[in-house]
């Protein structure tokens, strides 16, 4: 199958990888050229585990190819997946002007069939909006489709993800349209959900916004357990031994951030009002994950009372391991935050530093954990990197001015951090 992806962000250039990697023949474009000419020197844009090699072989197999405009997309591929932005807005709807001007520009250049797919996080009738703009600017009696198939890859995990997914779903409004699909899909091997077009829509913004629901869950059973004096993990344990529940993000932390959560959230309580419809308990949600930090913080000052002028050593500023990316990180919020406050914060992540830098500029930065430890009176584990897990606590403690950790990922044991001599503080656990 031939197929084009317009837009190579993180969901545009795994997916087109990912088909090609399954033995289709893929062109991902872009508008920006930059991006594209570093994409055919085989350098990513991104830093996702697995991508460069991927995208490589493809590359040199001929199934994966590069271009810079949309026209192309059009001509080339029978299925076109639509993997552009939806920003949110200041009122926390998503922005949809980039839907817009790619549909416009798919339409004027339409000639034989094409199967416009919508891969980007959108709010229902969405798809209903595509299919009137290619009507309004195609040439009459234009053949197409209009498809949705959210995507549910994890930064960080994207290729494995896309490459073998739980379920892929899509939504469609005819046969052939399906039929292309199952094709497109066959060789994923993975269960098929087939419905409309709303309906696949709503799936998307339903599964993220209960995950979050599950992690601000968390998150507030964390601040009952530090009140209670028992242990969440325990508590989170017993309750994931349920298979109606299940353990999988029941994890308490410093909060949720990244590209998708907060946005998919907001997205989804912000159509939802618009349908008519006031979805309470994700304003709820929305309270809770802003309640997570401000908690962290709180804990930090209860240690070391006067943040002015207090050293602190800061692990991990992307919202999450094994990415770069900084969106709604919560570690750099907290870094912010504490920065606000007075205190003197060197930070350190083994990807994000050079994002961190450029988002706050007065962020002083670390080569390493211990250099950043050096003359701590506290340091904070923000981001659970792998390089976090094995930390050497002897060093470390020799380094800090006070051994004080405070933990907003619960990766450390209590009583491995007490043996090593550390003041140690988690989130939920005594
Ligand atoms: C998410 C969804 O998982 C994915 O299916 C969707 O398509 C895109 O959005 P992503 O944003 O990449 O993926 O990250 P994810 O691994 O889901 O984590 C999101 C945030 O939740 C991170 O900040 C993470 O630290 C936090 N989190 C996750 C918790 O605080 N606790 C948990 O138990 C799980």
């Amino acid at each position: 199958m031939k197929i084009s992806v317009i837009g190579t962000g993180h969901v545009g250039l795994v997916t087109g990888a990912c088909f090609a990697d399954r033995g289709h023949r893929v062109l991902c474009v872009d508008v920006d050229k930059g991006k594209i000419a570093k994409l055919r020197r085989g350098v990513m844009t991104i830093y996702e585990p697995g991508l460069e090699d991927l995208v490589r072989r493809n590359v040199k197999a001929g199934r994966l190819k590069f271009g810079t405009t949309n026209a192309e997309a059009v001509a080339f591929g029978t299925v076109i997946f639509i993997c552009v932005p939806t920003p949110p807005r200041p009122d926390g709807t998503a922005d949809l002007s980039f839907m817009e001007s790619v549909s416009r520009d798919i339409a004027k250049v339409l000639k034989e069939y094409r199967l416009v797919v919508d891969k980007s996080t959108v709010p229902v009738h969405t798809g209903e909006k595509v299919k009137q703009v290619i009507t309004k600017y195609a040439p009459k009696g234009a053949d197409f489709d209009v498809a949705s198939n959210p995507e549910f890859l994890r930064e960080g995990a994207a290729v494995q993800d896309t490459l073998h997914p739980d379920r892929i779903v899509f939504g469609v409004e005819s046969a052939r349209a399906d039929k292309v699909l199952r094709e497109v899909f066959e060789p994923f091997k993975a269960p098929i959900l087939s419905t409309d077009i709303k309906s696949a829509e709503l799936i998307k913004h339903a599964s993220n916004s209960f995950l979050a629901l599950k992690i601000s869950y968390a998150n507030a059973l964390a601040a009952v357990c530090d009140l209670a004096g028992a242990d969440v993990q325990m508590v989170t344990r017993g309750m994931g031994m349920d298979r109606r529940i299940g353990l999988a993000f029941l994890n308490p932390g410093i909060g949720y951030g990244g590209s998708c959560f907060p946005k998919d959230v907001s997205a989804f309580e912000a159509i939802s009002r618009e349908l008519g419809y006031d979805f309470k308990v994700l304003r709820e949600v929305q309270r809770l994950n802003e309640e997570a930090a401000g908690l962290f913080i709180k804990k930090i000052e209860q240690e070391l009372w006067n943040l002015k002028g207090k050293k602190i050593a800061a692990f991990g500023l992307s919202f999450k391991p094994d990415t770069d990316d900084i969106r709604e990180s919560v570690a750099l919020k907290i870094v912010k935050m504490l920065m606000e406050k007075g205190a003197d914060v060197r930070g350190y992540d083994p990807q994000a530093m050079e994002r961190a830098r450029e988002a706050v500029p007065a962020l002083k930065t670390a080569k390493s954990p211990y250099d950043a430890a050096k003359g701590a009176d506290a340091a904070l584990l923000l981001t659970e990197w792998k390089e976090f897990h094995n930390l050497d606590l002897a060093r470390l403690k020799k380094l800090m001015a006070h051994p004080t950790m405070i933990d907003g990922r619960n990766l450390y044991e209590p009583d491995k951090m007490k043996a090593a001599g550390f003041t140690y503080k988690s989130i939920g656990r005594p």
